[in-house]
C-alpha cells in the first residue's frame, strides 16, 4: 500500500530564544537578532521541498516596543538591512514576501522598507512569507472588526476572518515555537485555533532544517479532527486536497 506522509502546506513560527542565544555566548541580545535572520533564511529555502507553501513568522509584536529602546532600534536597523540583504534571494527562490501589522506608527523608513520588499516580490509564487511585524492577535481582531462596524458589515466568522490581516491566506495547520516556551504571545490568536501546536526546546538559531523534519514528522502523526470523532473522519484531515 501507498505510504503517505501529511504535510502541512501553512507553517507559522514563534522565533523565540535569539536573547538568551546570544547571551549565552556573552554576546549582546542583538546579535542573537542577526543570526536569527540567518536561520530565517535557511528555514525558507526549506519550505518548499518539503511541500510547505505558506510560512508565517513572527518577527516583531506590538508588545516588543516595550524592550529596552536599544534592542528596539537594533531590531528596526536589523529588518531594513536584512531586507535589502535578503530580497534578491527570495526573488530567486519565489518567495513572494507579506508584512502583516499595523504600519501607521512604523517611521516612513521602515514602511517604506517593507513595501518596496512586497511589491518586489508580488509577482512570486513558490512560498509566501508572512512577517508578522508590529503584530497583535488582539489588534488584529479588534481593528478587523471595528472596520467591519464602522462600514455597518454583520461580523460573521467568514466576515471577520477574511477582514482580518491574514485575510490572504487559509488558517496555520502547524504552529511551532521555539526556545522552550509553552504560550501563543498574542501570535495568530483567531486563525490557530484548529492549528496543531510543535514546542522546540531549541533556541531559534539553533533551529535547522533538522529540526523543522521533526515538527513535520511529529505533524504527521497527528489527527486532526476540528471537534469530530476519530470515526467521523473519512480521509485524515491533516491531508490537503
Ligand atoms: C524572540 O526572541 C525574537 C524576537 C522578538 C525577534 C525575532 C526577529 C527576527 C529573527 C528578525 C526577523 C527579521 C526579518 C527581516 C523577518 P527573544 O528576544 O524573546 O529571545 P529570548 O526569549 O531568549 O529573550
Amino acid at each position: 500500500m501507498e505510504e503517505r506522509i501529511y504535510v502541512p502546506s501553512h507553517v507559522a513560527i514563534v522565533m523565540d530564544g535569539n536573547g538568551r542565544w546570544a547571551s549565552k555566548r556573552y554576546m549582546p541580545r542583538i546579535a542573537g537578532h542577526k543570526q536569527g535572520v540567518d536561520t530565517l533564511g535557511r528555514i525558507v529555502s526549506a519550505c518548499p521541498s518539503r511541500g510547505i507553501s505558506v510560512l508565517t513568522v513572527f518577527a516583531f509584536s506590538s508588545e516588543n516596543w516595550n524592550r529596552p529602546v536599544e534592542e528596539v532600534s537594533g531590531l528596526m536597523d536589523i529588518v531594513v538591512l536584512a531586507l535589502s540583504r535578503e530580497v534578491p534571494k527570495l526573488q530567486r527562490e519565489g518567495v513572494r514576501l507579506r508584512f502583516v501589522g499595523a504600519r501607521d506608527n512604523l517611521s516612513v523608513r521602515i514602511r517604506t522598507g517593507l513595501e518596496e520588499a512586497e511589491f518586489a516580490t508580488v509577482t512570486n509564487s513558490v512560498l509566501t512569507l508572512n512577517v508578522c511585524f508590529n503584530y497583535g492577535g488582539r489588534w488584529d481582531i479588534t481593528s478587523a472588526a471595528a472596520r467591519l462596524a464602522a462600514a455597518g458589515t454583520p461580523i460573521t466568522e467568514h466576515s471577520l476572518s477574511a477582514a482580518m490581516a491574514m485575510g490572504h491566506c487559509a488558517d496555520p495547520d502547524l504552529l511551532i515555537r521555539t526556545g522552550n516556551e509553552k504560550r501563543l504571545s498574542n501570535f495568530l490568536l483567531w486563525q490557530a485555533a484548529y492549528s496543531e501546536l510543535y514546542f522546540s526546546e531549541l533556541l531559534w538559531p539553533d533551529f535547522d532544517e533538522q529540526a523543522l523534519d521533526a515538527a513535520l514528522l511529529e505533524y504527521a502523526t497527528r489527527e486532526r479532527r476540528f471537534g469530530k470523532t476519530s470515526d467521523q473522519l473519512v480521509v485524515p484531515a491533516n491531508l490537503h486536497a
